[in-house]
C-alpha cells in the first residue's frame, strides 16, 4: 500500500499518477478529514477498469498499518519566499508524523517531499531512527529537471541530448548545479562562467519565477516522486539524486543533503561517488553548512 500524508496539491497529484497507473492501493491521510475523503472519492473515478486497486481517505494514522511506502507532503503553510520560512512549525509537524509512522508502519520506505526538504528529512530520520537508506527526500531530481530545462533553453538544444547534468546540495538557495561533467550528444559541453552563473540563478529561482504565474509547483515533483514509487513497487533500479543523512560521504556528517544515489525496491542501495571540481566542492560545503545551521536553529 502507498500512503500519502497531506492531501493538498502535491499529495493528490502523486495519488493521481499512482491511481491512473494502477501501482497499488493508495491511502490519503490529511489533517482535515473531509478533504482526504473528498479527494479520494474524486480520484476513485480515475482508477482504470482493469485495476484491482482502490483509494481511500482519512485522518486516522492507524490506517497506515501495512504501508510499503509512506510519502510526506503535509504542510502547515506553503512557503512563499524561502523554503525555510515555516521551519519550526514544519519540524514540529514532521516529528509528530514520524512518531505515528514509527508506530504504525515501522518497515515502510519513507519519502519526504515537504519543505524545508533537507531539514525535515534529517529530523524524520533522527526521530524514527529508521535506516538512513529508507528515509530520503525527493527534490534534487526535480532541481535536476529544472537544470536540464535551462541548459536546453539557453543553447536551443533538446533536453534529451543532455547527460550528467545534476543538481546536488540543499533544496534551497544554495543548491549546487554540477557543470563539470555535462555532455551533449555524448560530447563534453563546456560553458563560460557567465553562462554557468546565469543558469545557476535560473535554476535556484525556478520556483519563484513559477509564482509569477501559479501559486505553487505540483506536477514536476509529483512525476519525480511517482518514478521513485514505481521503482520501489515494480522492483526496478534507478540512479537519482536524493537527500539523505550523510555519515562521511562527500566529507559530510550528520546532515541530510542531496547527493547522487542508486535506489531499488529496498530503498537506497548505493551512494554514488561522483567527482566534483574544486569550486563545486566548495559550494557543496557551503550548502551543507547552510542546512546544518537551519537544523541547529531549531
Ligand atoms: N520537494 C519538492 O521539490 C517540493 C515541490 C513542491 C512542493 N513541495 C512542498 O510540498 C509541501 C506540500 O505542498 P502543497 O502545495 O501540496 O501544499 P498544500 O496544498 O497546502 O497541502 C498541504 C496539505 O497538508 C495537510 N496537512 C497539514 N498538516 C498535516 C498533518 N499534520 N497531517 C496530515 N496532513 C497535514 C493540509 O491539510 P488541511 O486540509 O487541514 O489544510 C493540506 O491538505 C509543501 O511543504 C511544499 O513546500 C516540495
Amino acid at each position: 500500500m502507498i500512503s500519502i500524508i497531506g492531501s493538498g496539491s502535491v499529495g493528490t497529484s502523486i495519488a493521481f499518477l499512482c491511481v491512473c497507473n494502477a501501482l497499488d492501493d493508495v491511502l490519503l491521510i490529511n489533517r482535515t478529514k473531509s478533504k482526504a475523503i473528498a479527494k479520494s472519492l474524486d480520484l476513485t473515478n480515475a482508477i482504470p477498469s482493469t485495476s484491482k486497486f482502490s483509494i481511500s481517505g482519512t485522518d486516522d494514522y492507524s490506517k497506515l498499518i501495512g504501508s510499503d511506502i509512506v510519502i510526506i507532503t503535509a504542510s502547515t503553510e506553503v512557503p512563499l519566499n524561502d523554503r525555510s520560512e515555516n521551519i519550526s512549525q514544519q519540524v514540529t509537524m514532521i516529528k509528530k508524523i514520524a512518531k505515528k509512522i514509527k508506530v504504525y508502519s515501522p518497515s515502510a520506505i519513507v519519502l519526504i517531499v515537504s519543505n524545508p526538504l533537507d531539514v525535515l528529512t534529517y529530523f524524520f530520520q533522527k526521530e524514527t531512527q529508521f535506516s538512513r537508506f529508507k528515509v530520503f527526500g525527493i527534490a534534487p531530481s526535480l532541481d535536476t529537471n529544472r537544470f536540464q530545462y535551462h541548459i536546453a533553453k539557453k543553447f536551443s538544444i533538446l533536453q534529451s541530448s543532455i547527460t550528467n547534468a545534476l543538481v546536488v546540495g540543499e533544496h534551497g538557495d544554495t543548491m549546487v548545479p554540477i557543470f563539470s561533467n555535462i555532455h551533449v550528444n555524448g560530447h563534453f559541453f563546456p560553458m563560460s562562467d557567465v553562462e554557468k552563473d546565469s543558469i545557476t540563478l535560473n535554476v535556484r529561482n525556478y520556483w519563484k519565477t513559477l509564482r509569477d504565474y501559479k501559486t505553487r509547483s505540483q506536477f514536476g515533483i509529483a512525476k519525480n516522486v511517482y518514478d521513485v514509487i514505481d521503482t520501489i513497487i515494480n522492483k526496478k533500479e534507478k540512479i537519482i539524486p536524493v537527500s539523505l543523512v550523510l555519515e562521511g560521504e562527500y566529507g559530510e556528517y550528520n546532515v541530510a543533503i542531496g547527493v547522487p544515489t542508486k535506489i531499488d525496491q529496498d530503498g537506497i542501495i548505493e551512494i554514488q561517488n561522483m567527482d566534483f571540481n574544486q569550486s563545486e566542492k566548495n559550494l557543496f560545503k557551503i550548502s551543507a553548512k547552510t542546512i546544518r545551521n537551519n537544523i541547529q536553529s531549531i
